[in-house]
C-alpha cells in the first residue's frame, strides 16, 4: 500500500511539473483567448508540445497579462517573451512601411487582402521586420475589417466625426485618417480602451467585430457603423536569439505548428464576423442601447472619398511603388 502511494505521488509530481521540457516559449498577446488570435495562439502551443514531444513548453498569456501592447515589442527584443503577434499598426517604429495595411479603403475584400499579404508586398514588408535583427517575422494572422463606433453622435456621414475623440493604435496613418474627417485621434493601449470609452476620455473607436464584442465595447458605445473602412491584421514574430538556440531538428516542427495555427486563425476569423454580428444584433435588440448602422453605397463612398485623401501624405514613408503594387494586386 505504502509503495503504491509512493508511486502515485511520483506520478502526480511528474504530471504537475511536466516531463522536463528543454525550452520554454512564452507567448503574449493583448486580446481575449476567445478571439481568432487567442484561439490560434492556444492551438499553436498545443501543437508545438505535441510535435516536439514536450521538448518545448509553450505558455500563452492573453489579455495583456504579461505585456501590454506598449511593452511587448521591447520585451520580445530583450527575449523576455519569445513570441508575440502584434497588430500590423504596432510595427510603425520598427518598419514604418507596414502602415500600408492601415491605409483606409486599401483592400477590396479578403481575397484581395490575402493576395497582398501572402504575395510580393507581404514578403517585402516582412523583410523590413527581419532586417531589425532581433526578431524573425513568421506568418500574417487576421482580425478582420474595422468598423467605427461612438458614444456621441451616430457616425453616418464623415461630418459626424467632427470634433469627436477617437482611440487609435500607434500609427501615423490612423492618426491622419481620423484627422481627415475632422476627428481628434488619441493613442491608447488596447487594455485601456474600455475604461477610456466608459469615462469619456475618448468618444469613439475603430475595431474588427471580434475585438469589439469580446472586449464588450458595445456596453460603452451607443452606435456601431459598419464602415469596413480599414483593416486590422497581425504579424507573428519570434525572438531571433530564441529561434537560433532551437536545435535544427525542432525548428521545422515549430514552423509546422505555426502553419497549422495560421490556417486555423484565418478560418476562425472568417467565421467569427458572422457570429459576432449575430451576438451584437441580439444585444442591440435586447438592451435597446446600441444602434447598428449599415451604410448605403453612397454613404460609404463619402467616407472613402474623405479618407483616401491621406494617401499622398504617406507616399514617401510607405513607398508609392509598394502602395501601387498593393492597390493593383488582382
Ligand atoms: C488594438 O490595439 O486595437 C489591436 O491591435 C488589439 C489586437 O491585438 O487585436
Amino acid at each position: 500500500m505504502k509503495r503504491l502511494m509512493k508511486a502515485a505521488t511520483i506520478l502526480s509530481l511528474l504530471a504537475t511539473t511536466g516531463f522536463s521540457a528543454d525550452f520554454t516559449m512564452k507567448v503574449s498577446h493583448v486580446v481575449s483567448a476567445t478571439t481568432p488570435k487567442g484561439k490560434a495562439a492556444d492551438f499553436f502551443a498545443k501543437r508545438v508540445e505535441e510535435l516536439t514531444g514536450g521538448k518545448i513548453d509553450v505558455q500563452v498569456f492573453p489579455n495583456s497579462q504579461l505585456f501590454g501592447d506598449g511593452e511587448e515589442m521591447k520585451a520580445l527584443a530583450m527575449n523576455n517573451v519569445q513570441l508575440i503577434m502584434p497588430s500590423l499598426s504596432k510595427f510603425t517604429s520598427i518598419a514604418p512601411q507596414m502602415q500600408l495595411f492601415d491605409l483606409p479603403f486599401m483592400f477590396r475584400d479578403k481575397t484581395h487582402l490575402y493576395k497582398v499579404m501572402d504575395g510580393e508586398v507581404g514578403k517585402i514588408l516582412k523583410s523590413k521586420v527581419d532586417e531589425k535583427k532581433q526578431m524573425i517575422a513568421l506568418d500574417y494572422w487576421d482580425a478582420g475589417f474595422k468598423h467605427l463606433s461612438s458614444s456621441k453622435k451616430a457616425l453616418v456621414s464623415p461630418a459626424d466625426a467632427t470634433g469627436m475623440k477617437f482611440r487609435i493604435q500607434s500609427s501615423k496613418v490612423l492618426e491622419a485618417q481620423f484627422k481627415a474627417v475632422g476627428g481628434n485621434p488619441q493613442v491608447l493601449p488596447f487594455s485601456e480602451v474600455y475604461s477610456a470609452l466608459q469615462q469619456g476620455v475618448v468618444d469613439g473607436t475603430e475595431n474588427p467585430l471580434s475585438n469589439f464584442y469580446s472586449k464588450k465595447f458595445h456596453e460603452v458605445q451607443t452606435s456601431l457603423t459598419l464602415t469596413q473602412h480599414g483593416y486590422l491584421g497581425y504579424l507573428v514574430v519570434m525572438n531571433e536569439q530564441f529561434w537560433n538556440k532551437l536545435p535544427v531538428y525542432l525548428q521545422p516542427k515549430v514552423l509546422q505548428a505555426m502553419k497549422e495555427a495560421t490556417a486555423l486563425e484565418r478560418k476562425e476569423s472568417a467565421q467569427e464576423d458572422n457570429e459576432m454580428m449575430e451576438g451584437l444584433k441580439k444585444y442591440a435588440k435586447a438592451s435597446g442601447k446600441l444602434e447598428i448602422i449599415t451604410l448605403t453605397t453612397k454613404q460609404r463612398q463619402a467616407w472613402q472619398d474623405a479618407m483616401v485623401k491621406i494617401y499622398p501624405e504617406f507616399a514617401d514613408l510607405i513607398g508609392a511603388e509598394l502602395i501601387n503594387k498593393a492597390l493593383k494586386t488582382k
